[in-house]
């Protein structure tokens, strides 16, 4: 006797009709045709099943502040800049913690248990930390928070970021960041990056860096990083946000900087919603498209993630925290269409992002964590062109999410259609 079966579901590696067993919160069987009873079964057939989404990259702490205290006027990053120092003096732990909780509650309703959100600590309260640690542990049961001491305003620039940086990791804080092309000069980014992998290589904490956020071609700080990350033996435990200005970088040295990148295992998170409506301000036309060369990075083998970074803030007004948008917009700004990207695009918010986080027992094989969500589409093509609802987001072999499925009904002739947005009974 199991604890839950979900029959029929069709898989995103493109297995269908495939049956789920589960026990004491583990995947115990993914095979067809299970011959086992259990406590819930759920009817999957011809529904997508997949590992939870996981979003590599996020900003809880200025999540649905947008208004606060006032808009931004000219939607350009500047004034988001200067928004964040203004409501900076006027944050509380608590007004943090509620505003990152409920963003925790729409990424749960969408089937996101894993988020890897920076904290800003060049705010000496250092009231973010406190906030999102408590809130982490508050949530441990329903959604991994991986959180990321971020020197926002300049790891040398900041005057106290060093020691806040240390304060914030004795508090709980996981991961090393960093945001190198903010420092005063090159040779200052260069030397944060250094510092910053000589405290993780020490602390054994992974790294995760907003790196090279910038138009400029010279921004060649994932360099820096990548070579660091090779010496101090940390393949695998780092990774460059954004780096969109490879977009900008002349081939050739592109070419050898994409070589590095996969030589040092760093994983690649980029963000294309904001990085599409940010980047490329300063063009007349042509403009340039705001996000990495994804296409590339993916086709050395380099874990490419994609990452909501910003929802309702001083940076980023819209969002709902759906990572099956995120996989669409990085689809057509990357122009990922080959069948082989388009399922790329999908890992990029579920298991590749899980990969970079590190995160344990995660995937859709016996002895991982029951972590799964039932979607309403056949595939994960489909799941991304139609935004499919989660019908529901299972953590730990428990139901913690519903969503109804979606159905439109369309009046004509006389006759009440239902309208699913697939292709079902056409020829
Ligand atoms: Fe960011």
């Amino acid at each position: 006797m199991l604890d839950m079966i979900i029959r029929g579901a069709a898989l995103p590696d493109g297995r269908t009709n495939t049956d789920i067993g589960i026990q004491a919160g583990r995947i115990t069987a993914v095979q067809p045709n299970l011959q086992a009873e259990a406590g819930q079964v759920i009817d999957a057939t011809g529904r997508l099943v997949t590992p939870p989404f996981a979003d590599a990259h996020l900003h809880l702490d200025s999540a649905l502040s947008l208004g606060q205290p006032r808009l931004n006027e000219s939607g350009t990053l500047l004034e988001g800049i200067a928004l964040w120092s203004e409501l900076k003096p006027h944050l509380t732990v608590e007004a943090i913690y509620e505003r990152a909780k409920k963003l925790c509650l729409w990424a749960i309703a969408r089937g996101t248990l894993a988020i890897r959100s920076h904290v800003d600590i060049c705010d000496d309260r250092l009231l973010a930390v406190e906030a999102l640690t408590r809130l982490r542990r508050d949530l441990r049961a329903y959604l991994d928070i991986q959180l990321v001491a971020f020197p926002q305003d300049g790891y040398l620039r900041y005057p106290n970021a060093a020691i806040n940086l240390q304060r914030a990791l004795d508090m709980g804080v996981d991961v090393i960041g960093g945001i190198p092309h903010f420092e005063r000069t090159m040779q200052d980014g260069a030397e944060s990056v250094r510092a910053l992998m000589r405290i993780a290589a020490e602390r054994g904490a992974r790294v995760d860096m907003h790196c090279d956020e910038s138009d400029d071609p010279l921004s060649r700080h994932i360099e820096t990083l990548a070579a660091e990350t090779v010496r101090h033996g940390m393949q695998g435990r780092v990774a460059g946000s954004h780096l969109t200005s490879m977009h900008s970088m002349d081939n050739y040295y592109a070419s050898k900087l994409i070589s590095l990148i996969a030589e040092a295992g760093v994983g690649v998170i980029a963000n294309p919603l904001i990085n599409i409506t940010l980047q490329g301000r300063h063009d007349t036309y042509p403009k340039r498209r705001g996000m990495t060369r994804v296409k590339e990075l993916m086709a050395a083998g380099v874990p490419v993630a994609f990452g909501h970074d910003c929802v309702m803030d001083p940076w980023y007004s819209f969002g709902t925290h759906d990572m099956l948008e995120v996989a669409g917009m990085g689809l057509h700004v990357g122009q990922l269409t080959a069948q082989s990207e388009i399922r790329a695009s999908f890992a990029a918010v579920t298991e590749t992002p899980a990969k970079i986080l590190g995160l344990p027992n995660y995937g859709l094989a016996p002895g991982c964590d029951a972590n799964l969500v039932v979607l309403q589409a056949e595939n994960a093509f489909e799941a991304i062109r139609i935004r499919a609802e989660r019908l529901y987001v299972i953590r730990r072999g428990q139901v913690i999410a519903q969503t109804a499925p979606r159905e439109s009904r369309v009046r004509v002739d006389g006759a009440d259609l239902a309208i699913d947005f697939t292709r079902a009974n056409l020829g």
